[in-house]
């Protein structure tokens, strides 16, 4: 079962709940000139995410189809919905296009280059690329310009059945979801690379208004501060990127 919040003008969050994993799957539709949907869903999830979709538009007028990076909930479903939305294309960043879509897409994707500007008509969407974060050297965000609403993936991922949108501080939870990690398999999810630092800082000068998570509830608010708080809390679980130099060659010395 998909519910549907508008989480900023015109953009919809559909969130699919899957309680074995205590996550929520969310995708999000512009509704504007060009259609996009951002993060296709799993192929599992697509009948049900296709019906609520048709709630809301047209699906044959489904002109963009996004995602940050290559996974089975960004893009897994994307074939099918590119033989439901005959006009679509599937868009990601340059790296995406050309080691990922050219072999897996029925249809070619348009790959985005460092701060080129997709506009859904009355929206325009900034291509940030961000290898590695969240993961996958083919990453990137999409920052809408008029709302100030950042569509940032697997970023500040944190778990439950939780609100489509929050004010309430929502690092608490992310850092909680995270650390629940560490001791599973899945404790690789985000690397904190000697990059991360920098490019949350880039984030964080857009001065966005609206997080909208893929996991986890939307945030609005003081989203720069998030991001520069997201930082601080990735570096203290996931660890502190690259040694200085003078520690690695001291250490190996002693080896
Ligand atoms: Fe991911
Ligand atoms: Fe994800």
């Amino acid at each position: 079962m998909t519910t549907i919040h508008e989480i900023a003008p015109d953009l919809y969050r559909l969130s699919v709940w899957a309680p074995a994993l205590n996550m929520q799957f969310n995708h999000f539709l512009i509704k504007d000139d060009e259609p996009m949907l951002y993060h296709t869903g799993t192929r599992m999830m697509f009948p049900d995410l296709k019906e609520a979709v048709a709630r809301l538009i047209d699906l044959k007028k489904i002109r963009w189809i996004g995602f940050s990076h290559f996974e089975v909930d960004e893009c897994g479903a994307l074939n099918e919905w590119l033989q439901v939305a005959p006009k679509a294309q599937a868009v990601c960043s340059e790296v995406g296009a050309l080691v990922n879509m050219s072999d897996f897409a029925i249809r070619p994707a348009r790959g985005l280059s460092k701060a080129e500007v997709l506009s859904t008509g009355r929206y325009q969407y900034r291509f940030i690329p961000t290898p590695h974060l969240p993961h996958g050297w083919d990453a990137g965000v999409l920052f809408e310009e008029t709302n100030k609403v950042l569509l940032c993936s697997d970023l500040f991922h944190h778990n439950g059945n939780v609100a489509a949108l929050t004010t309430s501080d929502i690092l608490g939870n992310v850092r909680d979801s995270m650390m629940a990690m560490q001791n599973t398999p899945l404790h690789s999810y985000m690397p904190y690379t000697n990059q991360t630092g920098q490019l949350l800082q880039e984030l964080a000068d857009l001065q966005p208004s609206t997080l909208a998570t893929m996991h986890g509830s939307s945030f609005y608010g003081n989203c720069s501060q998030a991001l520069k708080d997201l930082n601080v809390v990735m570096k203290e679980v996931l660890g502190g990127g690259e040694m200085p130099l003078q520690t690695r060659v001291n250490q190996t010395e002693i080896a």
